[in-house]
This record gives structure tokens, C-alpha cells and sequence, in this order.
């Protein structure tokens, strides 16, 4: 037998995964010795319990849910202007760095590249890393700063996601100085027989651990320490695929000084009751986000004295943390929910296979899964068309799609 298998194959026979090594033969050195390493990384005791848990619906434990706190902005009144003033001086003395979480696969959208590479449509063409780095650049002078940003890739858009901001001479920012890409952890994909799945290059199927693994992925690839070297506190952590996001907002980042909280949100009321989205709560006490499908049809209805809903403030991935805290999240692993999905692989006996229906389980974890490991944090409400025009499917799905985003940008923007 190859030497360099020795030791493995007893792991994969112990957990019934030895046909990874099915194509080997056919492999070149080089990506033997990548299968190899693959395998020896990989946490098979994790994957087989990830996988045990998609045979039964895993009973969350629902726990006491009661409505959380929230501020509307706009209702703020003679606060606003205090608010306002304490942010503004923090992010005056560059406290503030923005993160753009950029590994998702972008999958419902459907694009054939990094999804931050996406043209919306607008005249300018300009991409959603584009829009989303305009802003910054234009807050950045209001303060006379440079808002430092961090990309977060993933393994598989990685390469891609740098060619193309090289290639745009990082729209005016300087890699290594004020911008910074990392790239977030891995899991592979597992059938319905809980097989590790093989990819098109011979290599284990892996895909990136969802947008939870930001808190690792900061703390591993030594950004959190970056950021402590830059002078940073205050860290905007977004999506990429909303072309409103506002990723520097003094009253935001003045109420979370003023109040003492090391995490501020901002959320958007749901447009109606029943609106399939994850909501803000308190969950035994503590900050939570409760999904649309764990809340009851009264808890979605009801309302506060002012007519208001009590669960009404939609998590919009719009989150302000401090870099402590960002550290303290990213100690422990996040757990683990699981999709099902698409995903190309190589069969037994050596074929491609292209499903045209979901086949795999991939892992994610949700970034607000964290939430719970505070004592508090703020809420802040924001007007929907103010800062939230999300990219999520194609536009023959007709929502949250780059022809609304790009209605809702235009319109905010007084394009015509
Ligand atoms: P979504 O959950 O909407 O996923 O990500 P997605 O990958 O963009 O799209 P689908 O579900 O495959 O269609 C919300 C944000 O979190 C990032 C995405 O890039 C997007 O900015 N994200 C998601 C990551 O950075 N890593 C992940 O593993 C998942």
C-alpha cells in the first residue's frame, strides 16, 4: 500500500468513508498529496453527528421567548443629535472598520462568479463591491478617515474575489494597508447515505461553514489582531449583497458606546406579520433571533400598546460589534444547521454527476446564533428603503432580486 495512506484508511473504514480514496490512483502527486491532507483534517466525528442529525428533526429548545427592547431611529428626537455625536467622534478618531462577509455561493442568484462581482444593472454598471465600497469612501471623507475593510472569501471565490478587485486596483483602497481579505473555515458535503461527497477536481467536496464562521474566521486568520494593531473598536459586520447597507452610521455606533452594549443591530419592521424572516427576541433572557417557522401565529400578530408588533424587527445582517466581543464569539464554535442542497459530484464509478435537485446536506452556521453570548445589546430600527435592497434570488423570482435592489437603489439615490 502507498505509504502515505497508512493511518488513514482505519479512520475511513472506522467511519465508513473509505471510498474517498476511490479515485485516488488517478490523481497526480500533487493532488494526492492534497486528498491526503484533506482527510487528515477533516473532524469525521463531527461530520458523522452532523449527519445523524439530519435523520431527525432536531428538536431546538425553544426556550422562553419575549419581545426585545428596540430605538426607532427616526423617532429619536433630541437623542439622535446625542447619539450622533458620540459616534461621530469615535469614528473621527478611526475606531470604526467595516467587515463584508463574501463566501457565500450565492446560489439562489444564480451568478457565475463572486457574488460581490455582480452588476445590478445600474447605467454606471458598477458591481456590488463597487456600491458597497463607494459608501465607504464617501463616509470615510465626511470623517476624514479611511474606514479600513475586511473581505471575508471563501475557498472556493477566494482567488477569484482578489483577481477582481486587483483588477479594479482595489477601487482606490491599498491591500495590506486598509484592505485586508480572509477566508473563512470549511466543511464537506455529505449524501443522503452520509458519504463525504468527492468534487469535479478529485478532491473532498467542501463548502464554506455559513456566514456564523466570521467570529473564527477573524480570530484565526489574525484580523481581530489587525484590527487591535490599527486602533480599531468598532467593527460593521454586513453582507455583500445588500447595495443600501450602511455600513457607517454614527447614531448606531453612539448608542452602542453610550449604552455600554458590545453588540448594536439594526433591523427593519416586517412588512407584514407573517413575513418569512428571522426577528429579533429575548430567548431565556438573553438577545436572540427567532425564525418566521418557531414562533407561533399569535406571537407573530401581537402587537404593544402603540399598535406596534412585538415581534416585528427583522435581523437584516446589518450587526455592529466590538472587536472584544468579535473575539470572545469566535473562542467557541457556532452550531451547526443544515441545508440541503445542490451540489456536483464524482460517483463510485468515476462519473460527474449534475444534479438538477438537491442531493447534499451542507453545514452552515447562522451568524446571530452568537447573539445569545451577551448580556445585552441594542436594537436600532431603520427605514426599509433607507438601507435594505438585498440580492438574494434572479430576477424571475420577482423579489429581493437585482431588479428591486436595483428600483430601491435607484430611488434613494434619486437616479433616474
Ligand atoms: P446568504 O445566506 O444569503 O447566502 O448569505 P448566499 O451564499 O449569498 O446565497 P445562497 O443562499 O447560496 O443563494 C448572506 C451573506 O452571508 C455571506 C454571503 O456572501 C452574503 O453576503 N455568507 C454566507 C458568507 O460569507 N459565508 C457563508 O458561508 C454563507
Amino acid at each position: 500500500m502507498d505509504k502515505n495512506l497508512s493511518g488513514i484508511t482505519a479512520i475511513l473504514k472506522k467511519y465508513n468513508q473509505e471510498h474517498l480514496l476511490n479515485g485516488y490512483n488517478e490523481l497526480d502527486e500533487q493532488k494526492q498529496k492534497k486528498l491526503i491532507n484533506q482527510i487528515k483534517t477533516i473532524d469525521f466525528e463531527l461530520i458523522n453527528q452532523l449527519y445523524q442529525n439530519t435523520k431527525h428533526e432536531t428538536k431546538h429548545e425553544i426556550g422562553e421567548i419575549t419581545p426585545i427592547d428596540y430605538l426607532d431611529k427616526y423617532k429619536l428626537k433630541d437623542e439622535y443629535k446625542y447619539y450622533e455625536n458620540i459616534g461621530k467622534k469615535a469614528i473621527k478618531e478611526g475606531k470604526l472598520a467595516a467587515v463584508t462577509m463574501a463566501g457565500g455561493q450565492g446560489t439562489r442568484l444564480g451568478h457565475d462568479a463572486p457574488k460581490g462581482t455582480y452588476d445590478i444593472g445600474l447605467d454606471s454598471h458598477k458591481s456590488l463591491f463597487e456600491l458597497l465600497c463607494d459608501d465607504l469612501k464617501q463616509e470615510g471623507k465626511k470623517y476624514g478617515v479611511t474606514i479600513p475593510w475586511f473581505i471575508m472569501t471563501s475557498r472556493e471565490n477566494n482567488k477569484q474575489t482578489i483577481d477582481f478587485f486587483e483588477k479594479h486596483k482595489y477601487f482606490g483602497y491599498q491591500k495590506g494597508k486598509n484592505i485586508f481579505f480572509f477566508m473563512q473555515e470549511e466543511l464537506p458535503m455529505v449524501d443522503t447515505e452520509g458519504k463525504i461527497l468527492i468534487g469535479e477536481d478529485g478532491l473532498i467536496k467542501l463548502a464554506a461553514n455559513g456566514h456564523g464562521g466570521i467570529y473564527e474566521a477573524l480570530v484565526k486568520n489574525n484580523m481581530v489582531k489587525k484590527m487591535k494593531q490599527l486602533g480599531i473598536e468598532w467593527v460593521f459586520i454586513g453582507g455583500v449583497d445588500n447595495c443600501l447597507v450602511k455600513m457607517v452610521d454614527p447614531v448606531l455606533m453612539g448608542i452602542a458606546i453610550d449604552k455600554k452594549v458590545t453588540v448594536a443591530c439594526k433591523s427593519v419592521v416586517k412588512a407584514n406579520p407573517h413575513e418569512k424572516v428571522g426577528v429579533f427576541c429575548k430567548k431565556n433572557g438573553r438577545p436572540n433571533v427567532i425564525e418566521y417557522s418557531e414562533i407561533t401565529d399569535k406571537m407573530a400578530e401581537a402587537t404593544d400598546e402603540n399598535g406596534e408588533l412585538l415581534y416585528g424587527e427583522s435581523h437584516i445582517l446589518c450587526n455592529l460589534f466590538s472587536v472584544d466581543a468579535i473575539e470572545r464569539m469566535g473562542a467557541n464554535p457556532l452550531p451547526y444547521h443544515i441545508a440541503y442542497k445542490k451540489a456536483k459530484y464524482i460517483d463510485s464509478k468515476g462519473n460527474l454527476i449534475e444534479p438538477t435537485s438537491p442531493n447534499a446536506y451542507k453545514f452552515e452556521a447562522f451568524l446571530f446564533d452568537a447573539f445569545s453570548k451577551v448580556d445585552d445589546m441594542a436594537v436600532l430600527r431603520v427605514k426599509r428603503e433607507e438601507e435594505f435592497a438585498p440580492v438574494k434570488n434572479s430576477d424571475d423570482k420577482g423579489v429581493d432580486c437585482p431588479k428591486t435592489a436595483r428600483a430601491l437603489y435607484k430611488k434613494f439615490h434619486k437616479l433616474t
